[in-house]
């Protein structure tokens, strides 16, 4: 039996932003692209290669005031320790697991009463309601917030490019970024200028951020934290609606069993395409390879995530079994790697695991309209939007 053979899946072809990414993905030129999942893996992890982002935008701002993903070294590293307890698997099952709990029971039971549901409007106000809670947007009203921000992310989009279009994009870009800072971010301020409380906004308040250091930390965690988790819910939903198998397994399995299927509908459809890196100092790679200092590098997650090298055979197929076999991080590279690795991950699978069991088991439920794809720049990656759900309305 010749190797291709024994691959099971043969000719699959699970992805379904491929084709979009193909033809608008559009990363800052002077950078060398990366698609080899060791070799991205190394560059993540070592101290000599830094965030490539924006770098020379924040390499002149104080670095006490700039938003974690863009910090590198020691000051990096002091910050996410100061992060680390809004993550921790104790503060996901005693704090985090609630709200998540109480906004998918209360979108289930809308969900139900009207008989159907946009996709990307529910999991944005669950996404939102869970990162909120980290942050401690929690001052105005969580769906009143949800809207604003939906309504934000949706005017960047059109803020894009060039022509008349584009310039009022700006404008309405602007307007809404200052109506969430007054209605939203400023309320929560206000509010842990007086109580100190645990969250991010109150540990910002204590290190003397100013309002509008706090509003560009709410945005980060905005674009980082819900834009990404509302995406990936919903490619979970439509991979799950497509397939009767997967969704049987998906309901009838394990936490560890939902986690590998969801990890592999993230590998092969990672929300975030790629990542900017810049090597600080030289290096050796595990594998011996040279970099030099000054080397620039787009990490392509999604071409590195199908790496067969280290997914082994039938790479664009979802099989909840690969990382296992194939003895990998069931997170590939769809979260980074490295001190900048996502400290929302299991949050983000956790959440998308409460909401997508809840939605499965709606008596009568369907997909009563695919979403379509779309590009976003803030995320470098798909967004996708305008899909309904249906069930027979109580
Ligand atoms: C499916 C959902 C998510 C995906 C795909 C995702 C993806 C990522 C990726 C790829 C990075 C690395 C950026 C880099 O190396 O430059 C990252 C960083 C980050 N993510 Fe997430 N994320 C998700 C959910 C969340 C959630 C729920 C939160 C918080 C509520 C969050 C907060 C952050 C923060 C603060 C960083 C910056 C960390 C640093 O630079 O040290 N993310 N995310």
């Amino acid at each position: 039996m010749t190797e291709a053979a024994a691959c099971p899946f043969i000719g699959r072809d699970d992805r379904k932003s491929a084709a979009l990414a193909d033809a608008e993905a559009n990363p800052d030129p002077g950078f060398a692209p990366v698609v080899d999942f060791a070799f991205a893996r190394d560059l993540m992890r070592s101290p000599a290669v830094v965030q490539g982002m924006q770098h020379e935008f924040f390499a002149e701002k104080d670095p006490n005031r700039v938003p974690v993903i863009f910090l590198d070294g020691e000051i990096h590293k002091k910050r996410r320790s100061q992060l680390a307890r809004y993550f921790t698997p104790r503060a996901i099952k005693d704090r985090h697991r609630q709200v998540m709990d109480r906004t998918t029971a209360e979108l289930m039971a809308q969900l139900r009463r009207s008989g159907r549901g946009q996709l990307d409007v529910m999991t944005l106000r669950l996404a939102s309601d869970v990162a909120a809670e980290i942050v401690g947007l929690t001052a105005s009203d969580a769906s009143a917030m949800s809207e604003r921000l939906r309504k934000l992310f949706r005017a960047s989009g059109k803020a894009r490019g060039n022509g008349l279009a584009a310039r009022l994009g700006k404008i309405e870009h602007a307007l809404r970024t200052l109506w969430f800072f007054n209605r939203d971010v400023k309320p929560a301020i206000r509010d842990r200028r007086k109580h100190d409380r645990d969250d991010v906004i109150s540990f910002l308040v204590r290190e003397g951020y100013s309002d509008q250091e706090i509003l560009v930390e709410c945005m980060t965690y905005a674009t980082a934290g819900m834009i990404t988790t509302r995406e990936f819910i919903v490619m979970v939903a439509w991979q799950l609606f497509g397939s009767e198998s997967l969704r049987r397994q998906f309901l009838e399995g394990d936490e560890d069993a939902r986690f590998a299927i969801l990890d592999e509908i993230l590998r092969i459809d990672p929300v975030a395409a790629y990542l900017y890196r810049r090597a600080d100092e030289d290096m050796v790679t595990s594998e011996g390879r040279q970099v030099k200092a000054g080397e620039r590098f787009l990490i392509d997650i999604r071409k590195s995530n199908l790496d067969e090298a280290a997914t082994g055979q039938c790479p664009l197929a979802i099989d909840p079994e690969r990382s296992r076999r194939e003895k990998m991080p069931g997170n590939w590279l769809s979260f980074g790697d490295g001190p900048h690795r996502c400290p929302g991950a299991q949050v983000a699978l956790h959440e998308t695991c409460v909401f997508i069991d809840a939605l499965m088991r709606v008596p009568g439920i369907r997909l009563a309209r695919a979403p379509d794809v779309g590009w976003i720049e803030e995320i470098n990656g798909y967004e996708l939007h305008g899909a309904w759900v249906e069930c027979p309305a109580e």
